[in-house]
Parts: structure tokens; C-alpha cells; sequence
């Protein structure tokens, strides 16, 4: 007989769950003690006090009780993001990088946001007895500000490195073309792909007005009007067949659509023969096991939002097959972090 027919599990005790629920006790005072570092200055404050400061010195140059600030430098470090020499406060390696700097392809800072906002857990306990469901047009501006945070460094890592990967795209792009970001949300990845891809037009379209605005204003900020036009629609209703595109990116936007399979027919019409598209997404885990990974779980954070506006973030298996089903060719993928895959495909020639 083999060892794994005669031995049951052992069941777990209270000694070995009490510490898996302490750990989300000491998350939240993680999380709450980032996004008060981030909120109030002291995170940025610390960063540029290279040799780093006292408690008392971060209160005074910030204009805080000395007492407070004391207690929150205590709870950084118990967190890891600080660390201590003596009564002085340096930020741990890294720390500065992933939570401020919104041009690394680590920035994290915009999570933190996204998950601390009302609109997360806050209106999902209110609305989970009636299952109301809402849309982009009723969050507030610094959601929409938070989520634009939040998907700046999946632009980062697509633009151009994600994009290169591609076969055969880079060449096109560096040629010059017309690219459509659907679901453009504030414009931030249409501004990063008219500096790198300085040959090319853009059409962005969202169906939120307004985000759309927000963009409209980046756009003309960046000295970009001439080469981009803004569309408001949802992308079920989009029509480009007039003026097609040869690549359309969507970013962490496909798994929202309402009805994905005809924005996945109107992305197709969209294309000229041979076009591309490149969904960038949260590959969502399709398993338990990948559920209890750290990404696993914070992606399950995201679902919270996700369900409100009825939809759910979907495994990276989905959008292969999609395409498949849609007559997409050369499809392929890409992982570029556990948080963010690549899905792509072309318009057959
Ligand atoms: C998570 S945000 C991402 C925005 C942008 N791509 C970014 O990464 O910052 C999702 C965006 O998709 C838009 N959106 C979602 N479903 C849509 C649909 N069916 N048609 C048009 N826009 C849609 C929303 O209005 C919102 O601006």
C-alpha cells in the first residue's frame, strides 16, 4: 500500500490558522500606514532627506504634531518601509521608487489608491444586499485619478518594452501608423505612445465622458492635439471601419466591456488586414493555489470595483481563445509581471 492512501491529512489547529488571519491584521496596518505616508507628504518627505531625518525633523518640516509623526515612523518601520540608525529615518531600498516614482515600470504607489478608495469596499458593502450595479460616470474624480494612477505603470512596461515583444509590431509602429487606445481612459497611455512612436496618429475612445476631458486636456497639454482624436462611445458601439487603424491597444480595460464579443468584432473592422491588437491585463488566477498568491489577492481586491460595474477580471487563457473565436491570427502572449500579461493577435492579412 502507498504512503498517500494511508495517510489522511492532519487537520489544521488553531495554533496554525490563528497566524494565517494575524497576517491580514498586520496588511491593513501596512496598507493604512502607506497610504497615510502617501497622503500627507511623509513618504515623499523621507525620500528627499537623503541621509534621512528624525521624527521630530519629518514633523517640522511638514508642520505635524512631533508625537504622531513619531507614532507613524514606528509603524514604517515595523512595515519595511523604513528602516532606522539610531533616532533617524531612511526609507528602505526601493521603497521610493515603487511608491512615487509614477515613471517606474514598478510603481505600485497607484494600488494603494485604487484599493483604499469608497468606491472599493466601501459602496460594495452598500450596495450588497440591493446588487446595484453603477458605471464610471458615477465615481468621483479621484477615483478616476487613482485608477489612471494604478494603470500608469502597466502603460510603462507596455510602452515600448511590452510593444516590442510583439512580432513585427515595433517595426510598424517606429514606421509610422494609425494606433487606437480603446478604453483610453485619461490619456496617459496615448501622451506615452506619441513620444515614443513619434510617426504615428492616434485615436483614443472611452465611454466616459469624463475621462474623456481629462485626456482632451492632457492631450492639448502635451502639444498633442494635432496628432490625436478623442471619441466618446462605448467600445460596443465604436466604429473606425472609416478611418482604420493598424493596431489597437486596450489596456486593463478589455475584461469591462459589456459585451466583449462584439467589441472584439468592432476591433476587428477596426483593423486594417494584418492590424494588431494587444490586450495588456490583470491575468486573473484560475485557481485556488493562485488565488492565495500575493498577486492572486490583490487582484481580488480589484474584483470588489470590478463587480459593481458587472464584470470580473478574467484569466489570461480567456483572451487566446477569444481571439481564436474571433479569427484573430498569429495569436501569442507575453507575461511581463505576475500582475501583468500580454494577449495578442492580428487581423488576418
Ligand atoms: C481601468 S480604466 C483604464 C483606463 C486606461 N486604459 C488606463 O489604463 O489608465 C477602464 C476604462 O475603460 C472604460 N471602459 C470600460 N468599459 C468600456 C466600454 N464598454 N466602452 C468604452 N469604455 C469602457 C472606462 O470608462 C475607463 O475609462
Amino acid at each position: 500500500m502507498s504512503t498517500s492512501e494511508t495517510t489522511a491529512p492532519e487537520p489544521i489547529t488553531i495554533k496554525e490558522q490563528a497566524p494565517v488571519l494575524l497576517s491580514h491584521l498586520a496588511g491593513f496596518v501596512a496598507q493604512r500606514t502607506v497610504v497615510l505616508g502617501l497622503r500627507t507628504g511623509m513618504i515623499k518627505t523621507l525620500a528627499e532627506a537623503g541621509e534621512g531625518a528624525t521624527s521630530d525633523q519629518l514633523a517640522g518640516r511638514l508642520g505635524f504634531d512631533p508625537w504622531y509623526v513619531s507614532v507613524w515612523c514606528q509603524s514604517a518601520v515595523g512595515a519595511g518601509l523604513v528602516d532606522r540608525d539610531g533616532d533617524r529615518y531612511r526609507l528602505a531600498p526601493h521603497v521610493a521608487t515603487l511608491l512615487l516614482d509614477t515613471s517606474s515600470p514598478a510603481y505600485l504607489g497607484g494600488v494603494y489608491a485604487v484599493l483604499d478608495s469608497p468606491e472599493v469596499f466601501d459602496w460594495f458593502e452598500r450596495s450588497l444586499a440591493s446588487g446595484e450595479r453603477l458605471w464610471w460616470d458615477q465615481t468621483s474624480p479621484d477615483w478616476i485619478a487613482a485608477v489612471s494612477g494604478a494603470g500608469t505603470p502597466f502603460y510603462t512596461r507596455l510602452i515600448p518594452g511590452g510593444l516590442t515583444q510583439v512580432p513585427g509590431l515595433a517595426e510598424a509602429l517606429a514606421a509610422g501608423c494609425r494606433v487606437a487606445d480603446t478604453a483610453c481612459g485619461a490619456g496617459l497611455g496615448i501622451v506615452k505612445l506619441a513620444a515614443a512612436y513619434p510617426g504615428c496618429e492616434f485615436v483614443g475612445v472611452d465611454g466616459d465622458a469624463h475621462s474623456i476631458d481629462v485626456a482632451s486636456k492632457r492631450i492639448t497639454d502635451a502639444g498633442l492635439a494635432d496628432r490625436v482624436t478623442l471619441v466618446t462611445s462605448p467600445l460596443e458601439d465604436m466604429d473606425l471601419s472609416a478611418d482604420p487603424v493598424a493596431v489597437v491597444i486596450n489596456n486593463i480595460s478589455m475584461h469591462e466591456c459589456r459585451d466583449i464579443d462584439k467589441v472584439t468584432e468592432n476591433v476587428k473592422a477596426a483593423l486594417e488586414p494584418g492590424g494588431w491588437l494587444v490586450i495588456s491585463d490583470f491575468p486573473f488566477p484560475d485557481t485556488d493555489d493562485g488565488l492565495r498568491t500575493v498577486p492572486g489577492r490583490v487582484m481580488s481586491g480589484i474584483q470588489f470595483f470590478e463587480a459593481q460595474i458587472d464584470d470580473q477580471l478574467l484569466p489570461r487563457v480567456y483572451y487566446s481563445e477569444l481571439l481564436a473565436k474571433h479569427g484573430f491570427v498569429d495569436i501569442g502572449t507575453v507575461s511581463l509581471t505576475p500582475m501583468h500579461a500580454l494577449t495578442f493577435g492580428r487581423r488576418p492579412s
